[in-house]
């Protein structure tokens, strides 16, 4: 069986380079109709005409997703031009690595206004329109750095609240026929000019691809992270069994609850494998 995505119409921020670029490339080849965002005009201009020029269907929407009456005209571009939006990719993110002792204010707020900021906007212009057709879907794209990487702190913080983003907004949207879910991609691009031995963009499009697909019509809420050849679904945040009470607690009996028992439960801070063998 090969999977398609011919009849959906979706908007993907920032796909004038990148990762973004590579993931409307491969939804035009499967047969959606795209709308390529970017700040960039001339960028998105040139991966329109490379979609037009392999059959595929794509127009451009050039402007700022940090301006929530620009996120609206975008969302609005994509219903004029195909007659709906199926499909959000919240692609578009900047980079701040800096570690907290040196860390600037200002970069610290460019990674708040397009990674989240830019996220919600487009998010919130969005989910009108695919509640009220009572079905859509909503890709955010969140970075392994949110738990907790070298020097990437501020970057970091902007990628967890992606993440708080995918886990709330799937709360809130559960029954209505819209879906939210994450990708955390890994791939060298111009953001990452400076680490070469990132993995290639490709490797990052066929977990995309599945998350635009019918194949995911059942996830809600999940992220999928994807490094070179290893595929994996994160664990949410979560609150560990077991759970324990006392009408109150004092500084002995706490301390006493991590001897005993919470101190076990520790888990590693920082991107790390481990299994939850059991979920309560
Ligand atoms: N490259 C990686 O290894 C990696 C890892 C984890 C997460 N990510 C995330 O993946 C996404 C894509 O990253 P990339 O590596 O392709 O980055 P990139 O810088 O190569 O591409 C991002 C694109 O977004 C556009 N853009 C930036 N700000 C915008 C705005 N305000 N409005 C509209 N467009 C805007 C840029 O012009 C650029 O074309 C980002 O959200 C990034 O944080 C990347």
């Amino acid at each position: 069986m090969t999977t398609d995505l011919k009849g959906q119409n979706i908007v993907i921020t920032g796909s004038g380079g990148g990762l973004g670029e590579g993931y409307a490339k491969a939804a035009a080849a499967l047969g959606a109709n795209i709308v390529i965002n970017d700040i960039n005009a001339g960028n998105a201009a040139k991966v329109v005409d490379e979609i037009r020029a392999a059959g595929g269907n794509a127009v451009a929407e050039v402007g700022n997703i940090v301006d929530p009456v620009f996120a609206e005209a975008l969302i609005q571009r994509c219903i004029t031009e195909f007659g709906s939006i199926t499909d959000l990719v919240n692609n578009a993110g900047v980079f701040a690595t800096e570690p907290i002792w040196s860390a600037s204010l200002d970069k610290l707020r460019a990674a708040l206004d397009v990674n989240v900021i830019g996220t919600f906007n487009c998010a919130r212009s969005a989910v009108g329109p695919m509640m009220a057709q009572k079905s859509g879907n909503i890709i955010n794209i969140t970075s392994g750095a949110h738990l907790g990487l070298p020097e990437h702190g501020n970057y970091g913080a902007s990628k967890g609240a992606v993440s708080s983003f995918t886990y709330g907004w799937a709360v809130d949207l559960a029954g209505s026929g819209v879906r939210v879910n994450c990708l955390s991609p890994m791939a060298f691009t111009p953001m990452a000019a400076h680490l070469p031995h990132l993995p290639p963009v490709e490797v990052n499009i066929p977990p995309l691809l599945f998350l635009l697909s019918k194949r995911s019509a059942n996830l809600n809420g999940q992220i999928i992270r994807i490094v070179d050849k290893k595929l994996s679904i994160m664990a949410h945040p979560a609150n560990r069994a077991p759970v324990l009470e006392r009408d109150q607690w004092t500084l002995d009996t706490v301390g006493d609850a991590f001897d005993e028992t919470l101190g076990a439960l520790v888990v590693p801070t920082g991107i790390a494998t481990y299994e939850i063998s059991k979920v309560s």
